[in-house]
């Protein structure tokens, strides 16, 4: 039986010494499942034309079903993308806005969300809606709210998340996508951060699409994600490269975006393997109650609030930094040169983000990780970097 914590480092590739507790940005892939998808590659230079003409579209979709299981889809709703960015670019460029439609998100959406959002309202004449969420959140009824009160006659699609990325908040989605759609309004859940960190029913969340990363959570290679779509909403949708199979289906047109390494794609199934082995429920209440721990320890003794309720976390928390590591302005600038800063200077990965003008340090917790792993961040916290 393998033992949760610093033991589990040595599964993956992570560099000694540095206290790696943001899994949350780009996640880090098992030594083992690295090797699968380096097995694959192999297999494609073999006879790179064979294998993908012959062995590829089956095991495109073998993998596919693997993942649908997880995630309790039907795999023909399921295609894999590079990314959650992709999948939300390919929802919004497949629609058609026009002069007077509303997109809504919201003012903890994920950066590269909004810029596309805007991208698409600069092009079409819509207008992004952006209601403002009050950080610390008291509870879920607060966001339940806050989107009740944005929803008008104009909104045509709402955008919200399962995990919201600078708070590592966990939303309550199924809520706020009923009652979207129960005024006709289409939904897309931004799920970047939740197939792994919280149990998933895709199907039951109700949204027309969902996507998720599997590189962050699912311990998948880098370059693997999933666009899940209902039923009849998947006609709507083309990938971002139109190619051969365009008009013949979603999965036939998302499963040939044209030449590509499709490895990370084919060795998700080595990521979900590693987390069962380990045991799902396990790795999920492990990384929770780590990640809410080392978040009440470091409030503590930092005197600063967290970003919203234990209730409403999984494996990220967000803790607002201490004076002595605010900025002034508190920009996403400041805080990329503060997140860059306590790497150089104290050996920490952390991701800082920058809320309604202060700076918020979002801790994660995964299954390598330990308590003592969070202790030089609270050290520096107590002092500017020098
Ligand atoms: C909420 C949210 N959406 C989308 C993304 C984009 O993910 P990716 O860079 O894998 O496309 C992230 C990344 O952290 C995120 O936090």
């Amino acid at each position: 039986m393998l033992e949760f914590g610093r033991a589990l480092q040595r599964k993956f590739r992570l560099e000694a010494g540095v206290d790696f507790i943001n899994h949350g940005s780009f996640g880090a892939a098992p030594i083992e499942v690295l090797d699968a998808a380096e097995r694959w590659r192999e297999r494609m230079e073999a006879n790179p034309d064979h294998f993908l003409r012959d062995v590829l579209p089956d095991a495109l979709r073998n993998a596919a079903g693997d993942l649908a299981r997880f995630i309790r889809a039907d795999a023909s709703d399921l295609v894999f993308v590079e990314n959650a960015t992709a999948a939300i670019n390919a929802v919004l460029r497949s629609l058609d806005f026009k002069a007077g439609d509303e997109i809504l998100i919201n003012s903890q959406s994920y950066g590269a969300v909004r810029q596309a959002v805007r991208y698409v309202c600069e092009r079409s004449g819509a207008k992004a809606v952006e209601p403002r969420l009050a950080v610390p959140v008291a509870g879920p009824e607060q966001l339940v709210e806050a989107f009740a009160n944005a929803i008008n006659h104009r909104t045509r699609l709402v955008i919200v998340d399962h995990v919201s990325s600078p708070t590592g908040l966990v939303w309550p989605v199924a809520k706020i996508v009923a009652s979207a759609r129960r005024r006709g309004i289409l939904v897309l859940v931004d799920g970047a951060h939740a197939p792994g960190q919280v149990e998933l029913d895709v199907p039951a969340v109700g949204a027309d699409w969902y996507t998720g990363n599997c590189h962050k959570w699912l311990f998948a290679p880098r370059g693997c994600a999933f666009l899940w779509a209902r039923s009849e909403r998947k006609s709507l949708i083309h990938p971002l490269a139109i190619s051969h199979d365009y008009g013949r289906g979603f999965t036939a047109e998302f499963d040939w975006p044209g030449t590509r390494d499709f490895s990370p794609w084919l060795a998700v199934g080595a990521g979900l393997r590693f987390m069962e082995q380990l045991g799902a429920d396990a790795v999920r209440d492990y990384c929770r109650e780590l990640a809410a721990s080392a978040a009440a320890k470091i409030a503590r003794a930092w005197a600063q609030p967290m970003a919203g309720p234990p209730a409403m976390h999984a494996a990220m928390m967000a803790i607002r930094l201490p004076d002595a590591l605010q900025q002034p302005g508190a920009t996403r600038e400041a805080a990329r040169r503060l997140q860059s800063a306590l790497m150089d200077r104290h050996r920490i990965a952390v991701a800082i983000a920058a809320i309604d003008g202060a700076l918020w340090a979002r801790i994660s917790a995964q299954v390598y990780n330990s308590l003592a792993d969070y202790d030089r961040l609270i050290d520096a916290g107590r002092r500017a970097p020098s």
